[in-house]
C-alpha cells in the first residue's frame, strides 16, 4: 500500500486529500496517516494541511521496493514483474541466480544499496559502494537460442546509454560490448549471465552498475572510472535513473524479441558506439592483435578491419580496448 500512497503523490502536482487516498484504495483514514508519517521518517518531505491534505514537496535519494515501484509506475513501464530490494547483497547477479533457480519469474529485478561482492566480466571485481550506486540485476527468461544470450547485453547497454541521456543530458557513449562511457571513462559496466541446455535457456541474469553520485573512486580504477556526480557536479535520484533505464530496455527488449536478433536495433547501436573508426586492441586470453572497429552486425558481433580484411570478434570470447588506453 505504502508504494500505491506513493504513486499517488507523486501523480498530483497539487494537494490530495485523506478521504480520496482512502477511496481510491479502499483504506482507512488511520492507516493512510501511519503511512504518511513513515514516509515523512524515511526523508520525503510531504506537507499536510487540514482540510487540504498531502503534498509531496521533495523525495530524498532513497531506495526501496516502494520508491522504485511507484517510479517504474509514473515512467509507464511494467517491465518489472517483481522486485527485490536489499540493503546489502553479496551481488545482485549471484543473488539474481538464487532466485531463478527457485523460481522467480521473468521480469523479477533485483536492486542493492550496496554490494559487498560486485563481479565484473572475466573474474574482474566490480566497485559498489553504499547509497551512491545502481546496481541491479533483471531476471529474463525469452525463448531464445542460448548463443543468443550475449545480445541482451547489447540490448541492456542502449537502454542504460538512452536512460541516462534522459535524465542527465550527458551524451553518453557505448564502448562495445558491455560498457557506458564518458569523457574516456566507465560510467557503468554490464554483467550477463545464463543458465541453459544445449538449445534452451534456463534463465538469463543481466547485472548493471552505474555510478551515479560517487564523489571519488578507489586509486586502481581512478584514472578510468567516473560517475554521473562526477562529469556534471549534480546529484541525481537513483530510482529516476532505473525507471529511465527499465522504460528504454522494455521497449529495446519488445523490439529484439519481434526477430531475436539486433537487425532492428543494429543502427541505432551503431550510432552509440564510441569505439567506431578506432583502433583497437582484440585481446583473447594471452593473444591480442590491432585491428580497426567498424560496427556491430545483426548478431551483436563487433566487426574489425584487419590487414584489409573484415573480421568477426563475439563479445563473449574477447575484450576490446583502445590501442592507447581504456577506450
Ligand atoms: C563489468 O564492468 O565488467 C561488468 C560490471 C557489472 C556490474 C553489475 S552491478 C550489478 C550486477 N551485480 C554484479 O555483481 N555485477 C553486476
Amino acid at each position: 500500500m505504502k508504494s500505491e500512497i506513493l504513486s499517488l503523490l507523486k501523480n498530483t502536482s497539487d494537494y490530495l486529500s485523506g478521504q480520496k487516498i482512502c477511496d481510491t484504495l479502499g483504506v482507512s483514514r488511520t492507516a493512510v496517516w501511519k503511512i504518511i508519517k513513515q514516509l515523512k521518517e524515511e526523508g520525503y518531505v510531504i506537507d499536510s494541511v487540514n482540510n487540504k491534505g498531502y503534498r509531496l514537496l521533495s523525495c530524498p535519494d532513497i531506495l526501496s521496493k516502494e520508491e522504485i515501484f511507484s517510479s517504474l509506475e509514473l515512467a509507464g513501464t511494467s517491465f518489472v514483474r517483481k522486485i527485490i530490494y536489499l540493503n546489502e547483497v553479496d551481488s545482485t547477479n549471484t543473488r539474481a541466480k538464487l532466485e531463478a533457480e527457485n523460481g522467480a519469474c521473468d521480469g523479477t529485478l533485483i536492486v542493492a544499496d550496496e554490494q559487498t561482492k560486485g563481479k565484473g566480466r572475466r573474474g574482474r571485481s566490480f566497485s559498489s559502494p553504499k547509497g551512491v550506486g545502481i546496481f541491479m540485476t533483471l531476471i529474463l527468461k525469452p525463448e531464445i537460442l542460448p548463443q543468443k544470450a550475449s545480445m541482451l547485453t547489447l540490448i541492456a547497454g542502449l537502454a542504460v546509454c538512452n536512460g541516462i541521456r534522459q535524465v542527465t543530458d550527458l551524451d553518453v557513449k557505448i564502448k562495445w560490448p558491455n560498457d557506458i562511457v564518458y569523457n574516456g571513462k566507465k560510467i557503468c559496466g554490464i554483467l550477463t549471465e545464463m543458465s541453459a541446455e544445449m538449445d534452451y535457456v534456463n534463465h538469463i541474469v543481466v547485472g548493471i552498475g552505474i555510478n551515479v553520485n560517487h564523489s571519488d573512486f578507489p586509486e586502481e580504477i581512478k584514472d578510468v572510472a567516473t560517475s554521473l556526480y562526477l562529469e556534471t557536479g549534480r546529484t541525481f535520484r537513483r530510482s529516476d535513473l532505473i525507471s529511465a533505464v527499465i522504460k528504454e530496455w522494455e521497449s529495446y527488449y519488445e523490439i529484439f524479441l519481434k526477430t531475436k536478433d539486433l537487425s532492428l536495433l543494429k543502427e541505432d547501436y551503431n550510432s552509440r558506439m564510441i569505439n567506431t573508426n578506432k583502433k583497437v586492441l582484440v585481446i583473447r586470453g594471452d593473444d591480442s592483435y590491432e585491428a580497426v572497429a567498424r560496427t556491430i552486425d545483426a548478431d551483436g558481433e563487433l566487426l574489425v578491419e584487419k590487414d584489409g580484411a573484415l573480421v568477426k570478434v563475439m563479445s563473449g570470447e574477447v575484450s576490446v580496448r583502445g590501442v592507447y588506453g581504456y577506450v
